[in-house]
């Protein structure tokens, strides 16, 4: 989502989409959850992104992202130095590769949007160290998700813990509210501070979905239309989950029931 076509009236939702929520969240966790093992060198992300859409249909849903804005993927793969938004292709992974995989499932109306980084074989330390700061990045973001504080307190822990890694947030792809629909208000900026922005309260649903670089922060967009690359080629990871604001802290819908939270995922 780019930063500019959101309005900024936030809906609030009460426990009958927190239950909506919970269920579309739990489902595109699971997607993800069932890639786990056939992530690995050889494979396309094509051919993931076949075994996604079979997946979400066996389940009662529908993926979000086909026929969104000319999309026709169950998925986004975004592989090294790509940002996000990478279009599933026939070209095989390789050992040392990270990759990103993004889903968004539609189950009774309700959008689970959810993304992790996966790891092809044996990656090098420093794709291992961006991939667990961006990590890290994600959760202490969560954790400033509770009323009281403003969706600027998000962005500036993601920003802090970034930068004091001598990493970079990306400034041109952001999280977003979902809930009825895919992209709503508000916009989820990953770098701030903590008096900016709307304040949060209970009922609240969007995602954090920041995207840290090893290198500068400036993306473009290649001549597909979609995939966005880091402009100097350096490594790029993301971690997105879907949450809604309680009356004391946050629920994340999107956190695997296989506990395959973050790589490496073992086997
Ligand atoms: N799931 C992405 C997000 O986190 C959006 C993908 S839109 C697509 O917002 F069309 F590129 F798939
Ligand atoms: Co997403
Ligand atoms: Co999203």
């Amino acid at each position: 989502m780019t930063a500019a076509d959101l309005d900024t009236r936030i809906e609030l939702h009460d426990a009958t989409g927190f239950a909506g929520m919970r269920a579309a969240g739990r489902l595109a966790a699971e997607c993800l959850d069932m890639l786990v093992p056939h992530v690995v060198p050889g494979v396309s992300t094509l051919a993931l992104d076949q075994l996604a859409y079979a997946f979400i249909l066996s389940r009662g849903a529908v993926p979000a992202t086909i026929f969104y804005r000319g999309y026709s993927h169950s998925l986004c793969t975004s592989v090294n130095h790509v940002v996000c938004h990478g279009i599933p292709s026939e070209k095989p992974l390789r050992e040392g590769d990270i990759l990103n995989i993004d889903v968004t499932v539609v189950l009774d109306g309700w959008h689970g949007d959810t993304s992790r980084m996966f790891f092809v074989g044996e990656v090098p330390l420093k794709a291992r160290r961006l991939v667990d700061v961006t990590w890290e990045c994600l959760m202490k973001g969560i954790a400033q998700a509770r009323p009281g504080n403003r969706l600027g307190a998000i962005g500036h822990a993601i920003q802090t813990h970034a930068e004091r890694n001598r990493m970079s947030v990306v400034r041109d792809f952001c999280g977003h509210g979902l809930g009825r629909r895919f992209h709503m208000a508000p916009n989820v900026v990953h770098v701030g501070k903590p008096n900016e922005g709307p304040e949060l309260v209970p009922g609240m649903f969007f995602t954090i979905e920041p995207m840290i670089n090893l290198g500068r922060p400036e993306s473009k967009i290649l001549p597909d239309g979609w995939t966005a690359v880091t402009r100097d080629r350096s490594l790029s990871a993301q971690f997105e989950h879907s949450i809604g604001i309680t009356d004391d802290g946050c629920e994340i819908f999107t956190t695997s029931p296989a506990g395959l939270d973050r790589p490496p995922y073992g086997g």
